[in-house]
């Protein structure tokens, strides 16, 4: 089969090397891809949001199958325009979209369907929103309504803080018409985990459970980042909080999502904190998450082009999705001054034999180079059989790969180390 990957992240580079494993797979074109994964798929310089120039070059070279993985186009329809023109996708239509690309729209499901969460309030009146913060307790959390390339969630600890992410967004239109609406919400407390799981509406079969590190700093210090390094599986999803999930939050959110007549195919991202009241969610995305499937799918034993079919066609139920039960852990290299201005355009050099071991990101192709042009360079994934272990694997493969400013977190998996202790 001829693959199409719409996507161009470590994400993408991993969703590919995992596709390139099964039988059924002739050729793979990335849509943009980057430099960093050309030996991997054959890389087409079309945006992930060119939803028309994806369908064209997916009628013209004969693809088989379409995997969109980002958020935007999923959100914007890129899997309808694609089965319009008869291509089989994996990927939620925009209607099931919805639950990443609106706030609003997830918390209102969640309410209505009793799926524990935050408790929240709504306004797309800028003024109501300030005087409700004279009085909300604190710290307060603000959303914006929309997608926000990850950066629309606020944690204010004062009233003055609260109030500016609201001047932020509803007055300066810091992210554009998705902070028009906002949501604010009670602030939780607890481990956080990451479970993305396969389901074709009808079942749900969450892949292993995984820990994302977004701070840029050691310590979870700095700023909020897409995610500096993961770790799977995450110790504080035990077996009972499986279960729980399982029963209070995925199949309810499956069954909410029909009952709405937006039925969800595809991999749903369940962003979860374990508070004292048991397991509520953050979030939800409606895609791989990124570094989260670097550590997932190398775990993963399946054929995930089959899990992908069997999620398409709606016979997920008797699929096998089977997870090896070693550890995983990815460290991210990014460029200095990552998520703020960086400098790129140096060359990036990775040992032979570390290379399917990489998963690039921000990396691109220069007289015959590879050099980086973004903020998350690479992550660089090491499987063991205890945490422990991966861990030490990844950061001395980090060690053998060099480009100029490189910077990444010295203590990824440190947290869940300590907590099975
Ligand atoms: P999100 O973009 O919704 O994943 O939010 C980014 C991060 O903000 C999450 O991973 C949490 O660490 C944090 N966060 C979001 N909502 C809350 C909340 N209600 N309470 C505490 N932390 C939160
Ligand atoms: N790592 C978080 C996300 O993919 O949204």
């Amino acid at each position: 089969m001829n693959i199409l990957v719409v996507g161009g992240g470590g994400r993408e580079h991993a969703i590919i090397k995992k596709l390139k494993e099964s039988k059924k797979v002739q050729k793979i074109f990335a849509l943009p891809g980057n430099g960093g994964m050309a030996s991997d798929a054959e890389c087409v310089n079309i945006g992930a949001k060119d939803i028309e120039k994806i369908v064209d070059f997916a009628l013209k070279n004969a693809v088989d199958y379409a995997v969109v993985a980002p958020d935007d186009p999923l959100v914007l329809g890129c899997v309808d325009a694609l089965e319009e023109k008869g291509i089989p996708c994996f990927g939620p239509r925009a209607n099931a979209a919805i639950i990443e690309g609106s706030k609003v729209f997830s918390k209102r499901l969640m309410r209505k369907y009793g799926i524990p969460t935050a408790k929240y309030e709504v306004f797309d009146e800028k003024e109501k929103a300030l005087s409700y913060l004279d009085s909300a307790p604190l710290p307060a959390v603000i959303k914006a309504d929309g997608l926000a390339l990850g950066k629309g969630v606020i944690i204010a600890p004062t009233r003055e803080e609260a109030k500016q992410a609201v001047e932020d967004m509803m007055g300066a239109h810091k992210f554009g018409a998705s902070g028009d609406r906002i949501v604010v919400e009670e602030f939780l407390e607890g481990p956080e985990v990451s479970v993305l799981a396969f389901t074709d509406g009808k079942t749900v079969k969450p892949m292993v459970s995984s820990m994302d590190h977004k701070r840029a700093l050691d310590g979870d210090k700095g700023l909020n980042t897409g995610g500096m390094g993961t770790v799977a599986p995450n110790p504080y999803y035990t077996e009972a909080v499986a279960k729980e999930c399982m029963e209070r939050i995925f199949l309810p959110t499956i069954g909410a999502m029909n009952a709405e007549g937006r039925p969800f195919k595809g991999c749903l991202y369940f962003g979860l904190m374990i508070t004292k009241d048991g397991p509520k969610v953050i979030e939800y995305n409606c895609r791989f998450g990124d570094p989260e499937t670097q550590v997932v799918l190398p775990l993963l034993e399946s054929d995930l082009l089959e899990i992908m079919l069997a999620v398409t066609e709606e016979r997920l139920a008797g699929t096998e999705v089977r997870f090896s039960d070693k550890h995983a852990a990815c460290v991210i290299m990014a460029s200095e001054g990552y998520p703020g201005s960086y400098e790129k355009g140096f060359e990036i050099t990775v040992p032979d034999e570390l290379r399917e071991k990489v998963f690039f990101a921000g990396a691109a192709l220069k007289d015959g180079k590879t050099v980086t042009s973004g903020g998350r360079v690479l992550g660089v994934t090491e499987k063991a059989d205890s945490l422990e272990e991966a861990i030490e694997k990844a950061y001395s493969d980090v060690e053998r790969i060099h480009f100029k400013n490189a910077f990444y977190r010295k203590d990824i998996g440190q947290r869940a180390l300590k907590a099975g202790k």
